[in-house]
C-alpha cells in the first residue's frame, strides 16, 4: 500500500472516524481544527474502538500538502473553510467531499484552484461526538463515490481500516436517496423541536410525504432512479424509530447551531425551479427553517 497524506478539513463525526480509519489503514493524517485536541478516539457502540494520537493542525500555515483533502465540515460551513482548502491543495491534491446533500460538488468548486479533482461522497456512517476527538459510531460505516480512477483510488485508501468504501455506477441515485430521509426528517424535527414521536402526531406524516414527494420527483428530473413505494417505506421507518431518536438537524436546533438546511430542503426547491417542478411545501419550509438559524435570528429585521 501507499502511504498517502490526508488534510482532513472539520474533525467533527464523520471527520475524526474517517481520519481514524486512515490512521489505522496507516497513512499520514492531519486534522485542521478550530480547536485543539490530542488523540482521536472512535468507539463502535457495542464493539471494538481505536484510540490514535492525532497530528492537529489550528493554522492553515501549518497545513502539509496533500494527496487527499476530505472536507468534512458541514454543508453551510464550506465557505468558513476556504482557507484550508487553499492552504492543503496543490496541483496533485484531489479533494473529497463528505456530506449529506446533491451539491457537494458545486459547494466546493469555487475553493479550490480550476481543475482540481472533487470526489463527492454518500456517507452511511451513524456517527457522533462527544468532545474534541472523541467519537462514537453505529452499526455501519460506508462510504459510496462514482465508478472512476479518483473514486477508485479513494476506495482504496480505506483498505484495512473498519470503514467500507466503494464504488457505484449510480452515485445520483445514491445521494437522492439519502437526501428522501434527511429533508423530511431533518425538517420536521428541527421545526417542531421534537424527536422522532412527533411522527406520531396529527397530519405530521402528511408533511413528511409531501416532501418525501417533491424530492423524488426532482431526483427523477436530475437523473435518480427513486420509485414511488420509497414514500410508504420511509414513512413506515419514521414511525418505527424510536420516540426519543434525533437527527443532526435536530441536534443542532437543541443546541442553537446553524443547520444543514439549504443542504437538505432548499435544494430541492432550487433544483425544482431548474426542471420546472412546483415544490410549494418545502417552498414554505425552507423560510421557517432559515428564521431557526442563529445569524438570522441575530439579524432580525425590525
Ligand atoms: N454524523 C453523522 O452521522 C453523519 C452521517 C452521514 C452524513 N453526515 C454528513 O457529514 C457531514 C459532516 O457531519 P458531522 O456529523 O461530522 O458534523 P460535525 O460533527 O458537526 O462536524 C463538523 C466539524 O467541522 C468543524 N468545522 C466547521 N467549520 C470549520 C472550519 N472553518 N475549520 C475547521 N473546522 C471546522 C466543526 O468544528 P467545531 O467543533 O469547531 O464547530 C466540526 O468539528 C455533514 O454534511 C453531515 O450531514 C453525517
Amino acid at each position: 500500500m501507499r502511504k498517502s497524506q490526508v488534510v482532513i478539513i472539520g474533525p467533527g463525526a464523520i471527520g475524526c472516524a474517517v481520519g481514524s480509519a486512515l490512521t489505522e489503514a496507516g497513512h499520514d493524517v492531519t486534522f485542521c481544527s478550530r480547536q485543539p485536541f490530542e488523540r482521536v478516539s472512535v468507539e463502535k457502540v457495542g464493539g471494538a474502538s481505536t484510540l490514535f494520537p492525532a497530528r492537529v493542525v489550528l493554522s492553515g500555515k501549518d497545513v502539509p500538502s496533500a494527496d487527499w483533502v476530505l472536507l468534512c465540515v458541514k454543508a453551510h460551513q464550506v465557505p468558513s473553510a476556504a482557507g484550508w482548502l487553499r492552504a492543503a491543495t496543490g496541483p496533485r491534491t484531489k479533494v473529497a467531499v463528505l456530506q449529506n446533500g446533491v451539491e457537494q460538488r458545486e459547494r466546493t468548486e469555487p475553493f479550490v484552484p480550476e481543475g482540481t479533482t472533487i470526489v463527492p461522497v454518500v456517507v452511511d456512517l451513524p456517527a457522533s461526538r462527544a468532545a474534541p476527538g472523541e467519537v462514537t459510531w453505529h452499526s455501519r460505516a460506508l462510504l459510496s463515490v462514482a465508478e472512476s480512477a479518483s473514486g477508485k483510488e479513494f476506495c482504496t485508501l480505506f483498505t484495512g481500516s473498519f470503514v467500507t468504501a466503494s464504488t457505484t455506477d449510480d452515485l445520483i441515485t445514491r445521494a437522492w436517496a439519502k437526501l428522501c430521509v434527511n429533508a423530511p426528517g431533518g425538517a420536521i424535527l428541527a421545526l417542531t423541536g421534537q424527536p422522532m414521536r412527533v411522527f406520531h402526531k396529527a397530519g405530521v406524516v402528511d408533511v413528511a410525504r409531501a416532501i418525501l414527494q417533491e424530492c423524488i420527483a426532482v431526483g427523477r428530473a436530475e437523473g435518480a432512479k427513486l420509485d414511488d413505494a420509497l414514500v410508504d417505506r420511509q414513512i413506515e421507518i419514521f414511525l418505527k424509530a424510536g420516540p426519543d431518536e434525533g437527527n443532526s438537524m435536530y441536534a443542532d436546533r437543541m443546541a442553537g447551531r446553524e443547520m444543514e438546511w439549504d443542504a437538505r430542503n432548499a435544494v430541492i426547491v432550487r433544483k425544482g425551479a431548474l426542471h420546472g417542478i412546483a415544490t410549494p411545501v418545502s417552498a414554505a419550509l425552507v423560510p421557517l427553517l432559515a428564521a431557526l438559524n442563529p445569524s438570522s435570528q441575530a439579524g432580525d429585521a425590525a
